[in-house]
This record gives C-alpha cells, structure tokens and sequence, in this order.
C-alpha cells in the first residue's frame, strides 16, 4: 500500500492547476445511464472514484472510453470519457460494487426512469456518519415507483414510467436532489423540488442534463422544476472545476506561508471559505487566470465557523481547515453540523502536536507554536488530506498511511504541491 512521506516546513510558491469536480463528475457519469446516445464529459480528474464508477456503469451495459493524450496538452489537463448507454444490460447494482462508493447507489434514479426498474444494494454506513438513503426512496416513491427493500438491495419499480411529482425535503440533500433530478427528467409532467440542495455540482449536472434535451429550472436555488421529457440524446459537457480542491489547497498555502495560484479556479463556488480564509488574515484576490491565495509574514488569526449547506461553510473543508487553526494564534472553534461523525483528524492531528477538544458537534482548537511530524494514518478523503496540510507545516517528517484514500479524490496531489516547492514523495510499498 502507497504512503505519502511529507518533510514539513517549506513555503509554497507558484502555480496549482484546479482539476474537475469529483463530486460533479459522479453524478454527471451516472446521467450517461438516462440516454441511448453518447455523453462525452470533458475536464474528467483522474481519481480512482472515476475508475470506480467506470467499473460500476460497465456492469450496466455502458460503454466507456477515455480520449487519449493531445498534442500540446499539458499533464494536468483533464481527461474526456464517452459514455455511451445504447443498451443497459442490468439494472442490478451488486452489493461488492455498491458497498466501495456510495455515490454509486445513485444510479437507481436513472436504471429506473429508463427502465422502469432498479435493484441496487444499499450502500451501507461509512466513516463519517450513518448516511441513510431514506430521503432518496422518498423522492423516488414521490414520482410514482414502489419501493421494497429486498435483502439488503433497493428494488424501485415503475412499470408505466415515472410521473412527475411534488418533492419537499425536510432537510437539504446532495445525494437526494441529484436522485430526484435525475429521476424528475424522463418522468411524464412537472416535478417541483422544494428545499433542494444549491451546491455547485447540482447546477453543473443540471447544465448538462439540459444539454441533452432536458427540461430543468432553477438549479442552484431551493426551488427546482422540472419538465419531463420522453426520451434525452447525447451531450458534450466540461466539468466545473472543483471547490473543494482548490479551498484545499488555498489551506494549505495558508499553513505554510507563500503565495500560489490556484489556476482555473473560481471563486463564486467557495465564497464562504475563502471569506473564512480572509478572516483569518489570508490574502485572497480573483483573477482572470484563477484565484491568488498568499500569506507573508502575518500570523494566522482564529475564527469560529459552522458547516452548512452551499452556500456556507463545506464540510467538505472542515478537516482542512482544522488543520491550519492549529497553528493559528489563539483559540478557534468549528462546529459540524452535517455528519455526526467527521472528526477522525482530531486524534491524529493530536500525534502531530495539535491540542483539540471535541464537545460533541464542536472542536475547540488552541493554536500551538509548532506541530511535529508523526505517522499517521485516516479514514476518509478529506480527513487525510488535513494530515497532508498539517504534516507541511510540522517539523520533521511526517508518513501519512493509507494513500488510497486521497487517490479517492486528489489527482496527482504530490505532484501539485512538489512543483511549489514542497518536500513530499509517494513511497510504493
Ligand atoms: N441524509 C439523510 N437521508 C438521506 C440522505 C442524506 O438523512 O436519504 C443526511 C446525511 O446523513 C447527511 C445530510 O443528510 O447528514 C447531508 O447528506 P447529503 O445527501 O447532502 O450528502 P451526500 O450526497 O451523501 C455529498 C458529497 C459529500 C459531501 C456532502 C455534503 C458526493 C459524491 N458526495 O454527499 O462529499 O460531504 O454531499 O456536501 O457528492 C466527499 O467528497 O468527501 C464527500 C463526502
């Protein structure tokens, strides 16, 4: 297994190109199942979520093919993938591939708009919290399928196809608005989608479901209406850079000190985190080419922030920035409000020097000197790139295990920090 050896203490100067979205690329995958005609999706990271899900949409019958290398192109250019679902060959999500992503289970919309049927295992707890599935058996029962659960599978069945309906969500959901879209699209009539999530990524697959002959209004509001159609042709759509990478890294410039552009990067999709950033006295400045984060010389000043739904605060970036607030001056505190269980840095960032407290939603973090490197290891994606930023700012070394993990979701992260001047290396084993 992969392990990332990071010797801590180096600015970061330079350049960061901004990859595609992992969370806007999953779904707009998945899409390709709604169509008998091509998806082509330009700007694709190369994550093993991609490979994953290439595998999964595979099993459905959906061909795959991956555009190879240009003349000119730069290494970090994203990748172009075909989708083509001319014939779905099952409409069965087995358990062993559901159970590795869960993003995958998100294929039920689209299996049984198209096909009037899906059985796709439940995707399980995970690291971070219980993550149900009720709210998306919801929607789904909302336009018309029957649901049973059968030995750990989700069969939705809708024989005459799905109608649309009204969907109010007691509580804001990702994973459930992009079902409910995804199944709202091919149904007969108007959906309307009430309380629904505004995160970027739900805007960028809507752009490309419209694209495809799709009738949506007003994604990225609360409010999404939808006008069913009987049948979607093929696309060509270029993934939304990703939010999430590029507050990632401005964190990280933020630890170490320096000054990077974050290319390609835009800043309306994290406002939020980059006003805490601001905050705590990072200079952060748009420009035509991306997104400018610097810190020289100033110290890192605590705050107090809360996650929450687009457009707040990410949870998505609250290990991350845990991190950098254990070197701020002072005390912070950051409070989680949207899983149970995101707070598998603490104990490691504390083999590094950190001092936090948990109180059940909330850390409290009391900024220290100096962080020293250790070997550490995490349970998820985001968790352990806040090793990765904690570890380039301690002293010494720091082995972070477990690299599969940020595989997940970083393309080529050390190759993207070493180019700015970081001491980091993957050291196969
Ligand atoms: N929830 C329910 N019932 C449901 C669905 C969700 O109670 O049926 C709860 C969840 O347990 C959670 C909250 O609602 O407490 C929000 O969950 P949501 O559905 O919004 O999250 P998700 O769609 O499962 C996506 C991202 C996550 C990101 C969250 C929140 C993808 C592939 N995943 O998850 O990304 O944290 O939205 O923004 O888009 C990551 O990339 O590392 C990651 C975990």
């Amino acid at each position: 297994m992969d392990r990332i050896r990071i010797v801590g203490g180096r600015p970061l100067n330079g350049t960061i190109p901004i990859s595609g979205a992992k969370n806007a690329t999953l779904p707009l995958m998945i899409a390709s199942l709604l169509t008998d005609q091509t998806l082509i999706l330009d700007n694709v990271p190369r994550l093993a979520d991609v490979v994953q899900l290439q595998r999964i949409l595979g099993n459905h019958g959906v061909d795959v093919m991956l555009s190879g290398k240009r003349a000119g192109e730069d290494e970090y250019k994203g990748q172009s993938v075909h989708l083509s679902a001319a014939k779905i060959v099952d409409t069965t999500a087995p358990y062993e591939l559901v159970s590795k992503m869960r993003a995958s289970f998100w294929v039920i919309a689209p299996l049984v708009a198209r096909m009037g049927e899906a059985r796709v295992s439940m995707p399980g707890g995970c690291a971070i919290g219980t993550r149900p599935v009720d709210l998306l058996i919801m929607a789904l029962e909302r336009l018309g399928a029957l649901i049973e659960i059968d030995g750990g599978y989700v069969v939705a069945r809708a024989p005459k196809g799905l109608k649309g309906g009204e969907i109010s969500f007691p509580k804001v959901t990702v994973s459930g608005t992009h079902t409910a879209v995804m199944a709202a699209v091919l149904a007969s009539g108007t959906t309307v989608i009430d309380n629904a999530a505004r995160e970027p990524e739900i805007a960028d697959v809507a752009e490309c479901l419209n694209k495809m002959g799709a009738h949506v209004s007003g994604a990225g509001t609360s409010r999404i209406v939808i006008e069913g159609v009987p049948k979607l042709g093929g696309a060509r759509h270029s993934v939304v850079p990703d939010r999430i990478e590029t507050g990632t890294y401005a964190m990280a410039v933020a630890m170490t000190g320096g000054e990077v552009m974050l290319e390609g990067a835009r800043p309306e999709l994290l406002q939020a985190a980059l006003g805490v950033l601001q905050q705590a006295d990072v200079d952060v400045s748009s420009t035509n080419q991306g997104i400018r984060v610097a810190r020289n010389g100033a110290g890192i000043r605590p705050v107090d922030v809360a996650t929450a739904p687009f457009p707040g605060f990410p949870t998505d970036l609250q290990a991350q920035l845990m991190a950098l607030m254990t070197r701020a001056s002072g005390t912070s505190r950051i409070t989680e409000t949207i899983f149970e269980n995101r707070f598998m840095h603490v104990q490691e960032l504390a083999r590094m020097g950190a001092r936090i407290q948990l109180d059940g939603e909330t850390a409290t973090i009391e900024g220290v000197e100096r962080l020293k490197g250790a070997p550490v290891m995490a349970t998820d994606l985001r968790a352990s790139v806040s090793l990765v930023i904690a570890a380039l700012a301690a002293e010494g070394e720091t082995m972070v295990n477990r690299v599969y993990h940020l595989d997940r979701g970083f393309e080529r992260l050390e190759d993207k920090l070493s180019r700015c001047g970081a001491e980091i290396e993957r050291v196969s084993s």
